[in-house]
């Protein structure tokens, strides 16, 4: 079976109401300039998910939601459950962005619970990994990697990561600019397909897309995509123009 290709858009704490219809609209407009066996996902902020569901039916985008609480439902002030992205018609969950983990206390644990009560819910995660420039300069690349998906995956089932998008994110990356060379990008997704493989064996490791995430601009989709280990971005900036969106698909 061969791998899906999930080109998403983490609009991050961007875009008001209008705004996000807006663009919503402009990248439903220019999906079809991607290829078609390219998968097309938006995660606007939860409050955007409604309207932007509105937009997105009946089109080939689906639509993402940024975090999730663990919990079913109750005192949790501010937190939103897996069963109200359902409702609010979200298909992929980011869980464990190196935001979340360096300014909100995302932890190993804390993805882990997200991952399982998403997947209970049939919500795809997108499931966020990656190093911190001191760690890569300190050649813990690989140890953080496998920490973090390990972390991430504890617990679940093969049929469940079935339904699991990984996406590697190298902190130093994001949003600086800097974007991993492709050789960089594709060493280290190489080792995490290693782990999937050690933790589902080789059927389950090579159906799970991994995406590669920081600083993804249409000039360097190409090359990045062309990497065996490569199956999809998860943008930040980039996203925030359907032209600079599409056009990384493009590349796919
Ligand atoms: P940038 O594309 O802005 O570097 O952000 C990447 C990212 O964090 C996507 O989740």
């Amino acid at each position: 079976m061969a791998r899906r290709i999930v080109i998403a858009g983490n609009w991050k704490m961007n875009k008001t109401v209008s705004e996000a219809v807006e663009l919503a609209k402009a990248v439903v407009a220019k999906a079809g300039e991607a290829p078609a066996s390219v998968d097309l996902v938006i995660a606007p902020t939860f409050v955007c998910l409604t309207e932007v569901a509105k937009v997105l039916a009946g089109s080939r985008v689906s639509l993402a939601a940024q975090d999730l609480h663990w919990e079913e439902s109750g005192a949790f002030t501010g937190k939103i459950s897996a069963a109200m992205l359902v409702s609010a018609g979200v298909k992929y969950v980011i869980i464990g962005h190196s935001e979340q983990r360096q300014f909100f206390g995302e932890t190993d644990e804390t993805v882990n619970k997200k991952v399982k009560q998403a997947l209970k819910h049939g919500l795809l995660p997108i499931v966020c990994i990656g190093e911190l420039l001191a760690e890569r300069e300190a050649g813990q690349t690989d140890a953080i990697n496998e920490r973090q998906l390990k972390g991430a995956y504890a617990g679940v089932s093969a049929d469940d990561a079935k339904k699991s998008v990984v996406a590697y994110e190298p902190v130093w990356a994001i949003g600086t600019g800097k974007v991993a060379t492709t050789e960089q990008a594709q060493e280290a997704q190489a080792f995490i397909r290693k782990v999937l493989v050690d933790l589902y064996g080789s059927e389950v490791a090579e159906i799970i897309p991994i995406q590669y995430g920081g600083s993804m601009k249409p000039d360097n989709a190409q090359g990045l995509l062309a990497q065996k280990d490569i199956d999809g971005g998860l943008i930040g900036g980039a996203a925030l123009k359907a032209e600079d969106f599409i056009g990384i698909a493009k590349g796919a």
